[in-house]
C-alpha cells in the first residue's frame, strides 16, 4: 500500500494550478442521469472518487469517455440497470446522489445504505423523507434503498438540518417533478450553487441556489449542456494553511476566492498576508503563525472539510487554538496521529485546545480519512526529520496529484509503495 515519506522543514514557495472541485464534480455527474442526451464536464479533477463514479454510472448504462483535454462526456440514453451496488457504495458514499435523479427519470432505483463512516454514522434519512414527500415510495431491505414513483410531485420540504448531498439529492429529483418543490434550510455551499447552474443549463427551473430556500419548478424532461466545474475550495485552504504552516509564500492559480471567505479570514487571524484576486489567491506568512479559534459550521461558516487542516497550523502556533466540530461526531482522529509527532492536543467531546509547540518531530503516522490526512501532510511538512504517512489512498479520493504540487512549491515529499 502507498505512503508518503516528507522531509519538514522547508518553507512552500512558488505557483501552482487549484484542480476542479471533487464534491461538485460528484453531484454533477449524477446529474447526467437526468437526461438521455450529453452532458459535457470540464475542469474534471481526475480523483480515485470521480473514478468510482464512472464505474458506477458505467454499470447502470451510461456512456461515459474523457474528450482530448480529459474533459467528461456522460450520456444515459437507455439505463438498463438503475442500481448502485454496495461493492461501489461501500467505497464512496457519494454514490447516494444516484437516488433521487433515478426515481425521478426511471421511476425506480434501488441503492445501497452507505454505512458507516470513520468521521461519523452520517445517516441518509433525510434523503429519504424528502423523496418520500415528493411522493416515492420507499423501502430498505437488506441494506438496499428501493425508491419507486410513476412521476414524482412538487411539494415543499423543511429540512431537519443542513445537508449538503441532501440538498443536492432533492433538489436533483425535483427538476422533473410534477408541479413546484421549496426546499426550506437548504444548504448554501458553493457545490450546491454550481449543480444548479449546471442543472439551468440543461433547461431546469430553479430559482434561490446558494441561498437557504431553494425553490424548483418541475419540468417534462431536461436537455443536454456543458460545464465547467468550479475550482476545489477545499483543496485551495489545504495549500493556503501548508504555506502558513511552513512560514512560506505562495500564489494559487485557478481558484476562487469568494467561496473560502471563511478560511481566508482565519489565516488573516494566524497572521498570513493573504491577497485574493481574479483567480488568484496569494500567501505569504512571515513570522510564527498565532493560534486561531475554529467553529465549524455550514456554509458561509468555517468548513468542516478544512477543520483537520487549521489543527495542523494551530499546532506549531504561538498560542492556543481552540476547535469545535460541530457537524461530524467523530473527526478528531488527525490529533491522536499528530500527537505521534509531538503535538499538544487535549480533546474534550466535539472540543479539542491545541497548545501550539515550537518544534514538531517526523515519527509514523496512519491517515484515517480523507481530510485527516491532508493535516498530516501539512504537519510532516513542519516536522524535524521525516514523517511517512501510512493508508494514503484516503488522500487520493480527494487531491488530484498533491505530492506533485507540493513538490512544485519546493517540498522534499515521495510516494512509495
Ligand atoms: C458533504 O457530505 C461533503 N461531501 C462532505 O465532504 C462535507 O464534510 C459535508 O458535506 C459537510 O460540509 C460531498 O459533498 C460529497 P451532510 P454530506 O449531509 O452531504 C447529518 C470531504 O472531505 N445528516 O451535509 O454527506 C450528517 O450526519 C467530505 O470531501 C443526517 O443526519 O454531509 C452530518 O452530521 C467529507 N441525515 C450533517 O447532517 C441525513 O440524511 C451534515 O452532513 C443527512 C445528513
Amino acid at each position: 500500500m502507498d505512503k508518503l515519506l516528507i522531509q519538514g522543514g522547508v518553507p512552500l514557495a512558488g505557483e501552482i494550478r487549484v484542480s476542479g472541485a471533487k464534491n461538485a464534480a460528484l453531484p454533477l455527474m449524477c446529474a447526467a442521469l437526468l437526461t438521455e442526451d450529453e452532458l459535457t464536464l470540464s475542469n474534471v479533477p481526475h480523483l480515485r472518487d470521480v473514478s468510482t463514479m464512472v464505474r458506477l454510472l458505467s454499470q447502470m448504462g451510461v456512456e461515459v469517455s474523457l474528450d482530448d483535454r480529459l474533459g467528461l462526456s456522460l450520456r444515459a440514453a437507455r439505463l438498463s440497470n438503475p442500481t448502485a451496488p454496495y461493492e461501489l457504495v461501500k467505497t464512496m458514499r457519494a454514490s447516494i446522489l444516484v437516488l433521487g435523479p433515478l426515481v425521478a427519470r426511471c421511476g425506480e432505483a434501488r441503492v445501497s445504505l452507505p454505512g458507516g463512516c470513520a468521521i461519523g454514522t452520517r445517516p441518509v434519512d433525510l434523503h429519504i423523507k424528502g423523496l418520500e414527500a415528493l411522493g416515492a415510495e420507499i423501502s430498505v431491505e437488506q441494506g438496499y434503498i428501493s425508491a419507486k414513483a410513476k412521476r414524482l410531485k412538487g411539494a415543499r420540504l423543511v429540512m431537519d438540518l443542513v445537508t449538503v448531498t441532501g440538498t443536492e439529492n432533492l433538489m436533483m429529483a425535483a427538476c422533473l417533478a410534477e408541479g413546484t418543490t421549496v426546499i426550506e434550510n437548504a444548504a448554501r455551499e458553493p457545490e450546491v450553487a454550481d449543480l444548479a447552474q449546471c442543472l439551468t443549463a440543461m433547461g431546469a427551473r430553479i430559482r434561490g441556489a446558494g441561498s437557504d430556500v431553494v425553490t424548483v419548478d418541475g419540468v417534462a424532461r431536461l436537455r443536454g449542456a456543458s460545464h465547467r466545474i468550479m475550482a476545489d475550495r477545499i483543496e485551495t485552504g489545504t495549500f493556503l494553511a501548508a504555506a502558513a504552516a511552513t512560514g512560506g509564500s505562495v500564489t494559487l492559480h485557478g481558484a476562487n476566492p469568494g467561496t473560502l471567505e471563511a478560511v481566508l479570514e482565519k489565516l488573516r487571524e494566524s497572521g498570513a498576508e493573504v491577497r485574493a484576486g481574479d483567480g488568484t489567491i496569494a500567501l505569504a506568512m512571515r513570522d510564527r503563525p498565532r493560534g486561531v479559534n475554529v467553529r465549524t459550521a455550514p456554509y458561509p461558516a468555517f468548513p468542516t472539510d478544512m477543520q483537520a487542516q487549521l489543527m495542523a497550523l494551530d499546532a506549531i502556533a504561538d498560542g492556543t487554538g481552540v476547535i469545535t466540530e460541530t457537524i461530524f461526531e467523530n473527526r478528531f482522529m488527525h490529533a491522536l496521529e499528530m500527537q505521534r509527532l509531538g503535538a499538544d492536543i487535549e480533546i474534550s467531546g466535539n472540543t479539542a485546545v491545541v497548545h501550539g509547540v515550537r518544534q514538531l518531530q517526523g515519527a509514523n503516522v496512519m491517515a484515517t480519512d480523507l481530510r485527516a490526512s491532508a493535516s498530516l501532510v501539512i504537519a510532516g511538512l513542519v516536522a524535524e526529520g521525516e514523517t511517512r504517512i501510512d493508508r494514503i489512498y484516503h488522500l487520493d479520493r480527494g487531491y488530484e496529484c498533491i505530492e506533485e504540487k507540493l513538490a512544485q512549491l519546493g517540498a522534499r515529499i515521495r510516494r512509495v509503495t
